[in-house]
């Protein structure tokens, strides 16, 4: 049986999580993302994802270990060239993991350490690059709280926090996507975690998955006040124009990630003009699809509220991937950990269809 880009093959039995295209319902471990991310931080959830229990009330769990890189992890990044993008630099540092001290800890060790670790690479080579000063950890920060310090030098606010920790909790694992699966095919030959999460990194970077929630930007940008929706929006639709952060491959109802986030620049509204601006405009474009596209089920994707988040909290376009992949970090090593707790390599088949002499 061919089937172009594996679409639709189930290559792997997960109890990781499940994601529901016809029902719009995302769950971790069971657990419905709604009710998770209410309740429970970026840390005890990526605790759940990799072990899939709570850790008990006696326990202290952070995400502390990792945040203090090493010494030849910390001259590789401040040896790249500013221009070099940062999810080239993301995976290049990642890729140093191969030490003694690192690679001698239990997988389970090796998955938290690399989680702590990304967004101080991600700080450290966006500073670098942008001629700015260092700025260490903060120990007294949750993971969130401390990526948002290092990156600005100053203390992020809590409905910051609050906003970017709500993104971060919703795409933390989505199934058998493109980078997740790039993570266990590489570890199914049973090389090591740090290659499993390069892999990923190389995947997550290109534009049909990593995604570009910067196009979201650009369009409402392009709209600027709530008045023009309408005219732009059909205008686009009449050319036969994609509108961007609307639609997606499996969700045929509301993205349930998408649900959660509108409901966060709710309560942000009135706080940023481009949140009741994105909030306005949802409704329009959702209307205008349904007369233009019938029947083709078209609401918004999880980039579109991303991209209105991100850009309340002032974060930079350039670090919208890579924040993206600090948070599919969980989703990725939880993945690897499974696959080896049941390996069998990948090596699906290869029809040849050249000529033959
Ligand atoms: N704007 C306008 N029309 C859209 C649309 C959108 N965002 N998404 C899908 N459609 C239309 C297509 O034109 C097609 O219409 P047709 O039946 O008249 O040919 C129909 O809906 C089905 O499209 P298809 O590409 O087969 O759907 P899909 O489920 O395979 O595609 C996406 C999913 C995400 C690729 C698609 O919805 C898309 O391109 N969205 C815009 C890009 C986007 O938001 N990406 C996320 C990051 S910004």
């Amino acid at each position: 049986m061919f089937q172009k880009g594996l679409k639709d093959v189930v290559a792997v039995h997960t109890k990781i999580a499940s994601v529901e295209g016809d029902i719009g319902e995302l769950r971790y471990r069971g657990v419905l993302v709604g009710e998770l991310i209410n309740e429970h931080s970026f840390e005890e959830i990526a605790y759940f994802l990799w072990n899939g229990k709570f850790p008990d009330e006696n326990e202290s769990f952070t995400l502390q270990d990792g945040r203090d890189l090493p010494p030849h992890v910390k001259k590789i990044i401040d040896a790249l060239p500013p221009e070099t993008p940062l999810m080239d630099a993301m995976r290049t540092a990642i890729s140093a993991y191969v030490h003694e001290s690192f690679t001698n800890q239990s997988i389970e060790q090796q998955a938290l350490h690399l989680t702590a670790a990304l967004p101080v690479i991600i700080a450290r080579h966006y500073r670098n690059a942008n001629g700015l000063l260092i700025i260490e950890p903060d120990p007294a920060l949750s993971h969130t709280a401390n990526y948002l310090w290092m990156l600005t030098g100053t203390k992020p606010s809590d409905v910051h926090v609050e906003s970017l920790e709500t993104y971060l909790k919703l795409t933390m694992e989505h199934g058998m996507n493109a980078s997740t699966f790039a993570a266990r095919v590489t570890i199914s030959t049973e090389s090591d975690l740090t290659a499993a999460v390069t892999s990923a990194l190389g995947t997550m970077k290109g534009p049909l998955h990593g995604g570009a929630p910067s196009a979201v930007i650009e369009l409402l940008e392009e709209i600027g006040t709530i008045e023009n929706i309408r005219p732009i929006i059909e205008q686009k639709l009449q050319t036969g124009e994609r509108i961007m952060g609307f639609g997606h491959r499996i969700y045929k109802t509301e993205d349930p990630r998408s649900i959660i986030l509108r409901d966060k620049c709710e309560n942000l509204s009135g706080k940023d003009g481009w949140l009741d601006l994105a909030t306005a405009a949802e409704k329009e474009i959702i209307a205008l699809l349904e007369t233009y596209k019938p029947g083709r089920k078209l609401y918004t994707n999880v980039e579109y509220y991303a991209a209105a988040i991100m850009r309340a909290i002032n974060m930079p376009p350039e670090l919208f991937t890579p924040t993206f992949s600090a948070a599919r970090m969980v989703g990725w090593t939880a993945h690897a950990i499974e696959q080896l707790s049941d390996n069998t390599i990948f090596r699906p088949q290869s029809v040849y269809i050249g000529k033959k002499s």
